[in-house]
């Protein structure tokens, strides 16, 4: 028997601008996404922004239907749409945030446990760490990979 402890570091931020440049560019991408959410059933808008090895972002916003569960996350709609559109161009980070009524939310929206599934999924097939970012008006949470957020994932890759 063993007793083993879990330690996660990472970063908080107040603003925007204490950011390294290429991570506020992918949360100003997450916040431009939010354009393209259609949430007329919950009114919580959600934007995310995926970053590719070349340097390029692919978006996604949330995306609602009467028939409630044929939605999709906002995460899951940028990563499908990355991987979907550039196969072969590995995923290396994401940024999420949310809106509502018009307003970006001044704390954090944090991702899905269905979302984290499939970021560490596409982490471990990117075969690097991504960094993961909540970004909030007046609160960012930065990771340093996919395993801070969803541990002991579930797998059938080793
Ligand atoms: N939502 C996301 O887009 N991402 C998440 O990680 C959690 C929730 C969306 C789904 C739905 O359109 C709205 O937020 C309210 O649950």
């Amino acid at each position: 028997m063993m007793n083993r402890k879990l330690e996660i570091d990472y970063i908080e931020y107040d603003s925007l601008d204490e950011l390294e440049p290429q991570d506020k560019e992918l949360c100003e991408a997450a916040e431009r996404a939010l354009k393209g959410s259609y949430a007329p059933y919950s009114h919580f808008n959600v934007g995310a922004a995926v970053r590719l090895a070349d340097g390029s972002i692919v978006t996604g916003a949330n995306q609602e239907n009467s028939a409630y569960p044929s939605g999709l996350c906002a995460e899951r709609t940028a990563m499908f749409a990355a991987h979907a559109n550039h196969p072969g161009t590995p995923m290396t980070a994401i940024a999420i945030t949310g809106a509502q009524n018009g307003a970006l939310n001044s704390g954090i929206t944090a991702p899905c446990g269905a979302c984290r599934q499939v970021m560490a999924e596409y982490q471990k097939v990117s075969g690097v760490k991504w960094t993961v970012l909540f970004y909030g008006k007046d609160k960012i949470l930065k990771f340093h990979q996919v395993d801070d957020i969803l541990p002991f994932i579930f797998t059938n890759l080793d």
